[in-house]
């Protein structure tokens, strides 16, 4: 039996989650390990992480493309060149068409910026702005699977954090990204190894 699943990490800028996952990979009884990076933007410093750590990395631009489904067909040709078990979006800025969430349904996971189903349909600081205008007192992240509707598949795992009075977009992102480092690898590591003993 396999020790390690494979995951492939789709990017679209600083990468700090994908950081997270590189970290949590070094340790040799982690069961997964990444086996191919891909940034939709050319200048994503976790284009330069992934390099760091010796991970195959590529720039796949939706600008190079006339639609769609060309950009992830694009996706899914280089991806199906290495054993991918799990897809883990993280930090990845674009809406996935039916056409790359079938072809991985099940095996296609993202990491979101507040506790869905709150803060759905936003991303980044913006998920932010909504939890703070919304009077929430708590946020936090959420693993989840991916499918043809926005923000709404399974929930793998959930973390949260307290809203302060004083809080703007920026700090209270700062404190959920720190669940979001814990909450990745976790969520991975949950799914590989119900992977590999079948359960
Ligand atoms: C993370 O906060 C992630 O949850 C969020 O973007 C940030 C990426 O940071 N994703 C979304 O908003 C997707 N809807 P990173 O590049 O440092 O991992």
């Amino acid at each position: 039996m396999a020790s390690k699943i494979g995951l492939a990490v789709l990017i679209s800028g600083g990468g700090s989650n994908l950081q997270a996952l590189i970290d949590a990979c070094r340790d040799p009884a982690y069961p997964a390990e990444i086996r191919l990076v891909i940034s939709n933007i050319a200048d994503a410093y976790g284009v330069e992480r992934a390099k760091k750590a010796g991970i195959p990395a590529l720039v796949v631009s939706h600008k190079d493309f006339a639609s769609r489904e060309e950009f992830e067909q694009a996706m899914i040709t280089e991806m199906e060149k290495y054993p991918i078990d799990l897809v883990c979006q993280a930090g990845f800025m674009r809406i996935l068409t039916p056409l790359f969430v079938k072809h991985w349904e099940g095996r296609l996971i993202n990491i979101h910026p507040s506790l869905l189903p709150k803060g759905k349909g936003t991303h980044g600081l913006k998920v932010h702005t909504k939890i703070l205008g919304d009077g929430e007192t708590e946020s936090g992240c959420t693993i989840h699977y991916v499918t043809e509707g926005v923000d709404e598949g399974d929930i793998i795992l959930q973390r949260s954090v307290p809203v302060l009075s004083d809080d703007t977009p920026e700090t209270l992102a700062a404190r959920v990204l720190e669940q979001e480092h814990i909450a990745y690898p976790e969520a991975v590591k949950l799914l590989a190894t119900q992977y590999l003993t079948g359960k």
